[in-house]
């Protein structure tokens, strides 16, 4: 077997199952808010235009994907971080994907000469893929943590010379899953300054772009920052995006990588020998929703008016720091985050994610210790209620 597949860490879920093992919630209703799996209803013109393409299941697709996608895509690039007209090519910088989930992976694999001692530096805490992809590419991952007192950005300035030499890959999550913080274009330029003096590769995680929560401020993009500092071919960079968060549809397996030509043809011809092209009808329905800014709109409206309702309930009973962005909340915790976890569960019926799950230890302790991370992906009412629950649990603790 390969020794690598040894190193992988348990995913949190399987964690949280096993701390929730044996205990007896009361005859409240369940609420979980700890996964982060959006639940408001997915629109009916994707659903429409999924139906609608059925007929094309006859035929096989291509890794490079249909035309129209990709220049959909662009487009909506184009348009959401104003990089104006044809500023992305659809014939060299674009690829779909069957989710973000499967091309972060993916993309590590393509990047990574697994034989020497290259490093994936990633946000702690992160989304678990970008740790076990390198860790299956043969790379050492690097944990860069994410704490308060720098914004919940990772402190690019604090990492030595020798460690930026070593790596590969620079993973940067904005807006960012736990914390909810942006990278704005002075973070994201001096990043990309790094990798141009160090030699590396960076791939922005996106996939929660659309969803932020101050209307007149959507967050910045690392395509952006290539664009100001003049690297109109987003040398070293790629993006990914999805329509998982950004339309709600999930299970519909839909994204797309973007930037670098240069990373883009490898990659290509990894997907091809990977055999993971995107069927054809789910291609064709993702083309309306990549038009469409009017669904996603609405869908973040839903995520703005959780937050402005949950937040006067638990901000004067925990230290909460205010996501910008995506749909999570990252509370600091007085009781351990496992405990918290558990009598939220035993008392409340409530699901919650200690943040220590989500992050590993390192030399500077565990940045997810004393925090659990809350999803507002429930209905209003649901989250409503779960942050009630919440404001008596942590009172009577
Ligand atoms: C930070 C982050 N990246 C990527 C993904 C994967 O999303 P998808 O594969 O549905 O595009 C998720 C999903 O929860 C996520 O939180």
């Amino acid at each position: 077997m390969n020794p690598y597949l040894e190193k992988l860490h348990r995913y949190p879920f399987e964690r949280l199952a096993l701390l929730k093992d044996g205990l007896q919630p009361p005859a409240k209703p369940h609420i979980a808010m700890s996964i982060g799996e959006p639940r408001h209803q997915p629109p009916a013109f994707i659903a429409e235009a999924l139906v609608g393409n059925l007929d094309t299941m006859g035929s096989y697709p291509v890794a490079l994907g249909l035309a129209e996608l990709r220049v959909a895509a662009a487009g909506w690039l184009e348009r959401r971080f104003g990089l104006g007209e044809n500023a992305v090519d659809p014939e060299t910088m674009v690829l779909p994907l069957n989710g973000t989930r499967e091309g972060l992976f993916a993309f590590v694999q393509s990047v990574v000469d697994g034989r020497g001692d290259s490093l994936v530096a990633m946000p702690n805490p992160f989304y678990q893929i970008y740790e076990g992809a390198a860790l299956l590419a043969g790379a050492q991952p690097f944990y860069l943590n994410t704490l308060e007192e720098n914004g919940f950005l990772p402190d690019l300035e604090a990492v030595g010379a020798d460690t930026w030499r070593q790596t590969a890959i620079l993973f940067l999550c904005s807006p960012g899953n736990p914390t909810g913080a942006v990278m704005d274009l002075a973070y994201l330029q001096r990043a990309l300054e790094l990798a141009v003096k160090y030699d590396f590769v960076i791939a922005g995680d996106e996939c929660y772009a659309d969803l932020y929560f101050d209307e007149d401020c959507p967050p910045a993009g690392l395509l952006q920052a290539c664009q100001a500092m003049g690297h109109d071919r987003f040398q070293r960079c790629v993006v990914f995006h999805s329509l998982s968060k950004r339309s709600s549809v999930p299970g519909m397996r839909s994204g797309f990588v973007a930037g670098d030509p240069g990373l883009i043809k490898p990659f290509l011809l990894y997907r091809t020998y990977h055999g993971c092209a995107v069927p054809l009808f789910i291609q064709l329905a993702s083309v309306p929703a990549w038009q469409d800014d009017r669904h996603a709109a609405e869908n973040r409206h839903l995520y703005q008016e959780k937050l402005t309702a949950v937040w006067p309930i638990l901000e004067p009973v925990m230290d909460l720091p205010r996501p910008q962005a995506a749909f999570y909340l990252w509370p600091r915790t007085e009781q351990d985050e496992e405990s918290f976890t558990r009598e939220a569960y035993r008392q409340q019926n409530l699901t919650l994610l200690p943040g220590s799950y989500l992050a590993r230890d390192t030399a500077d302790g565990n940045p997810g210790k004393h925090r659990v991370r809350i999803s507002l992906v429930a209905p209003l009412a649901e989250c409503v209620d779960a942050a009630e629950r919440l404001r008596h649990l942590v009172n009577q603790l």
